[in-house]
């Protein structure tokens, strides 16, 4: 049985996610910033616990709570999405972005070595977005975001290294209904889990340090 670790699972893809691995029995410690405020998710059978990945006491409380437990599967999923543009970007805003989306997933990863070392086959998965892509930015704009997720990119390539021989591996979920499309979108967050939990099942050494499209091919960086 897997015991996996979800951030931002409270909504969204993150949700979904916890719903999905708990359906099949999994057991799934999925994070919040408000777990008062989460009660879907644990109304869902998952262990809700607090966690800001932008925040290191935070994350280090988190990574206590979990002292001596076996994590096999990461899913650092929780992130934001600003929309700016050239003539209105807010650096702030842009650093956020980064402190959320690319080193957020670095600090909690860092943090839960000790329990993905308790594992026998651990598996660590970030979500990223085709946006990160720089071969395949075709529209620009989007600044924080695109350097985010490509930032976000490398941090998942440099573990792929680091943490040789464990599948370390960035999937792109589609434009998927969620509050950070304003529920537009290809696909809803089921149907998007649904396949990326096709690749992550099949996770091993040889797929660590790619970038996946959620069915299964690989995207350019
Ligand atoms: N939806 C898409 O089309 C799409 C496409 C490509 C990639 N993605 C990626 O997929 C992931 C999930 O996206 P989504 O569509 O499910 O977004 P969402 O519905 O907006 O959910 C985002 C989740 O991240 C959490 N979060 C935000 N800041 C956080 C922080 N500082 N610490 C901990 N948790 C934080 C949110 O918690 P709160 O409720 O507390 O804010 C929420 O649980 C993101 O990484 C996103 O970039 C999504």
């Amino acid at each position: 049985m897997t015991t996996a670790v979800i951030t931002g699972a409270n909504r969204g893809i993150g949700l979904a996610f916890a719903k999905a691995l708990l359906a099949r029995g999994d057991t799934v410690i999925g994070t919040a910033r408000e777990p008062a405020e989460a009660g879907e998710l644990a109304n869902s059978g998952a262990e809700v616990e607090e966690l800001d990945v932008t925040d290191d006491a935070s994350v280090t409380n988190f990574a206590e709570r979990l002292q001596g437990r076996s994590v096999d599967l990461l899913i650092n999923n929780a992130g934001i999405l600003r929309r700016d543009r050239l003539d209105s970007f807010d650096p702030a805003t842009l650093q956020r972005e980064f402190d959320v989306n690319a080193l957020g997933p670095l600090r909690v990863t860092n943090a839960l070595l000790p329990s993905l070392r308790l594992s026998a086959k651990p598996r660590i998965v970030a979500l990223t977005s085709r946006m990160g892509s720089i071969a395949d930015n075709n529209s620009g704009g989007f600044y924080g975001y695109r350097a985010s997720k490509a930032a976000l990119n490398a941090v998942i390539k440099s573990l792929s290294i680091d943490l040789d021989p464990w599948p370390a591996v960035v999937i792109h979920p589609g434009y998927v209904r969620t509050r950070m499309t304003g529920n537009q979108g290809d696909l809803t967050a089921e149907e998007a889990v649904e396949r990326m939990l096709l690749v992550i099942d099949k996770l091993d050494s040889s797929m660590s340090g790619k970038f996946f499209h959620r069915d299964g091919h690989e995207l350019p960086w």
